[in-house]
């Protein structure tokens, strides 16, 4: 028995097929989202009550939020980014919130449409609503290490915004690499920085993988205390708001990697890589970009 282990986050369901061109149909999301919570995830972020005019391949929310149901062993959540999405995700039985910001203010304009303080403004009614729900929320910071419009961002911008999320109650932030190009080294320095204002275990790591570094910075923040990580289901993923963005980290490889370290994951290789294999298959049959 391992005497130690971590949490492993599945976000491929929304942060993966967010970002496919492909249509998916509600049913094949479900049946997605049922096999990879066979395969002993347990927490998975079902979807993204967003706009269906930004993001169109989320426009089918409220059904997979109802479609997944409850489950003994997995927390489905959603992403929400104001009210509105909070009150529907939450009537359609969210186990778990969301929210999503940046480091950076022109990434925060171009997803969402506010500056950062404006977006966490819109965060204080989400905040009751998961209060009195009893559901906990997770606080994303994207553009952690860099930014598609404004280059490098610097480790305390980071560490300021997980600040303003804690204070305003998440119970996670969720440091996010959105451009996938960061390193072991910067990685390490954001993440020391957050941790000057955040306990490790109230931080996750959100890595793409774009420059084939994501398993790297997971080591990275691992070493300095962290202990939940996100992964997509055959490294899809990407955002559409970030072009030079590609896949997320692929859960498999994280899964891998944590077993190999002897450390419990709770979650089963071989049936996960066998998803992942039909994963890559449909989304990316001449080999694409998958790690
Ligand atoms: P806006 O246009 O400024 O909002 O968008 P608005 O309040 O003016 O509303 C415009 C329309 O959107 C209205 O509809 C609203 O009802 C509707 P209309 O009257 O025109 O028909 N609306 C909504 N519809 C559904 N659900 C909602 C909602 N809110 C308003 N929740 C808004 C502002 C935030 C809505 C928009 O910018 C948006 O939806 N952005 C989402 C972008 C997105 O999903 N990006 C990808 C996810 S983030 C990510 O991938 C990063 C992450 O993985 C971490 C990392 O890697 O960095 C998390
Ligand atoms: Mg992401």
């Amino acid at each position: 028995m391992a005497d130690e282990s971590v949490v492993i986050v599945e976000v491929g369901p929304r942060d993966g097929l967010q970002n496919e061109k492909a249509e998916v149909a509600t049913q094949e999301k479900l049946a997605l989202i049922a096999e990879l919570a066979d395969a002993g995830l347990a927490r998975i972020e079902a979807t993204a009550f967003v706009s269906p005019r930004w993001v169109p391949q989320m426009g089918d929310h409220e059904a997979v939020m109802r479609g997944v149901g409850r489950r003994s062993g997995t927390v489905f959540s959603a992403l929400v980014p104001n009210e509105k999405g909070a009150e529907a995700a939450l009537a359609a039985g969210a186990q778990a919130l969301a929210v999503f910001t940046a480091a950076s203010e022109s990434f925060c304009q171009k997803n969402t449409n506010c500056s950062i303080a404006e977006s966490i403004a819109r965060f204080r009614p989400v905040m009751a609503l998961a209060e009195r729900a009893n559901v906990p929320v997770r606080g994303y910071v994207s553009c952690a290490l860099d930014c598609p419009y404004e280059g490098a961002i610097a480790p305390e911008a980071v560490a300021v915004v997980a600040a303003e999320l804690l204070a305003l109650g998440c119970d996670e932030i969720a440091l996010s690499d959105t451009l996938g190009r960061g390193t072991p080294g910067r990685t390490a320095a954001m993440v020391e920085a957050a941790l000057r204002r955040a306990p490790a275990a109230m931080l996750a790591g959100h890595f793409h993988d774009t420059s084939g570094q994501a398993i790297a910075n997971v080591e990275a923040a691992w070493q300095l205390g962290l202990r939940v990580f996100d992964g997509s289901v055959g490294g899809l993923g990407g955002c559409p708001y970030a072009p030079d963005a590609a896949g997320n980290l692929a859960t498999e490889r994280l899964v891998a990697h944590f077993a190999a370290k002897g450390i419990e994951t709770g979650v089963d290789l071989a049936r996960l890589s066998a998803i992942a294999e039909r994963v890559v298959g449909r989304f990316r049959p001449a080999g694409g970009t998958l790690r």
